[in-house]
């Protein structure tokens, strides 16, 4: 069996933008794994980034990039409404592919890269980085072994008060959606993921754009690489998901919100316990007529950085290398994505979208 450190295997990052930053740390940081290309149409983007870590190869087109032998594996860390392109290209070219979150900005998209996939052979591994956090590490083990019993409820949330990253996060055309298919689909996913990956089977959701980008209020936090202004996505979007057996999720997610605070939570609730993992991991349960609350010892009970990059693109690096069975397949991307594309059709139509009446 290989082991990570007798194999290198050779990485390419494509999009030199602010999440490319995360990736190239975390590769750092892999026996397993070496850079050897950075990819942005911005040359000077490309080249700024290849400079800071090290990386000798530097190229504009991703054609180019799949010309070289030395690229065996590609994280995409492009504007949203690229990804299914670009991962159906490195799969069709025979490399692995790590996507960022979303898969995709439709389902028809999604489903394309599922199809490369299997075509291919090869790893494509969707960036849901909260998966790989030590608080949900820990948590999934405790739902897995039954701890919470069966859980039929979830409940997802991020909502920032000011926190439009601007550029093209606010065009449609290349975003796919706002805060929804933004930072909505991290705590979806989440959930989902924590629930067991349920059949979605209905969604009503509503989406609203009443207050638009408002720049300079609100904590610094990431921005898009470029800076022009947009108003084509939703300030806020909420949803109630129905499953396969009757579990339900509830959603919202917001740029813009009159709100006294940001909130960031996620939560699943079982018949023998339930437990919140973020914005800390707490166990609620019941003992001897007690109730209790529960705080496993661990290094980081939220959302850590580099605990995250580092689960995720080490998972990525020994999935490639045949040692691991990928945790965030591809499958994944498209359940998201169909759910995520449900609930802006929901709010398009005014009426509860059935996905699968079966
Ligand atoms: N996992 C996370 O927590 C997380 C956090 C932030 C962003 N993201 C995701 O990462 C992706 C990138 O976000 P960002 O904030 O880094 O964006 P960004 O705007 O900072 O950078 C994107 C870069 O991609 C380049 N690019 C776009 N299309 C390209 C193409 N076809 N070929 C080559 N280069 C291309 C752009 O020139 C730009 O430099 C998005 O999909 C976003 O949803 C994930």
């Amino acid at each position: 069996m290989t082991r990570p450190g007798e194999m290198s295997l050779g990485v390419a990052v494509v999009g030199a933008g602010s999440i490319a930053t995360a990736h190239l740390d975390a590769y750092r940081r892999q026996p397993g794994a070496r850079v050897v290309a950075v990819c942005d149409r911005h040359p000077e983007r490309a080249s700024a980034l290849a400079a800071r870590y090290g990386v000798e190869q530097v190229h504009t087109d991703v054609a180019a990039l799949l010309a070289d032998d030395r690229v065996q594996a590609v994280s995409l860390c492009t504007a949203n409404a690229s990804h299914a392109e670009l991962a159906v290209a490195v799969l069709e070219a025979g490399r692995h592919v790590l996507v960022e979150k979303p898969l995709a900005t439709t389902l028809a998209d999604a489903l394309a890269v599922e199809r490369a996939a299997a075509a291919s052979g090869r790893v494509a591994q969707v960036g849901f980085v909260r998966r790989f956090s030590g608080n949900v590490v820990a948590l999934k083990r405790f739902v897995d072994a039954g701890e919470l019993g069966e859980v039929y409820y979830g409940r997802a949330t991020n909502l920032r008060r000011a926190g439009h990253p601007g550029g093209w996060y606010g065009d449609r055309e290349r975003s796919g959606g706002g805060p929804l298919i933004d930072i909505g689909s991290h705590v979806l996913d989440l959930a989902w993921y924590l629930m067991g990956r349920p059949r979605p089977v209905t969604v009503s959701g509503n989406t609203y754009a009443r207050l638009g980008e408002r720049p300079g209020l609100g904590p610094r936090r990431y921005r898009a690489t470029d800076t022009g202004r947009h108003s084509s996505v939703e300030d806020l979007a909420n949803a109630v998901i129905r499953f396969a057996g009757g579990a339900s999720l509830l959603l919202e997610a917001s740029y813009s919100l009159h709100a006294p605070e940001d909130r960031l939570s996620v939560s699943v609730h079982g018949d023998r316990g339930g437990a919140e993992v973020e914005p800390e991991l707490r166990i609620a349960t019941e003992r001897h007529g007690t109730m209790l609350n529960v705080t496993p010892q661990i290094d980081h009970l939220s959302f850590d950085l580099d605990e995250g990059f580092g689960g995720e693109i080490g998972h990525f690096v020994r999935s490639c290398l045949g040692l691991e069975v990928p945790l965030a397949p591809v499958a994944d991307g498209v359940a998201v994505t169909r759910m995520v594309e449900a609930v802006y059709a929901s709010a398009a139509a005014g009426l509860e979208v059935v996905l699968d009446a079966g």
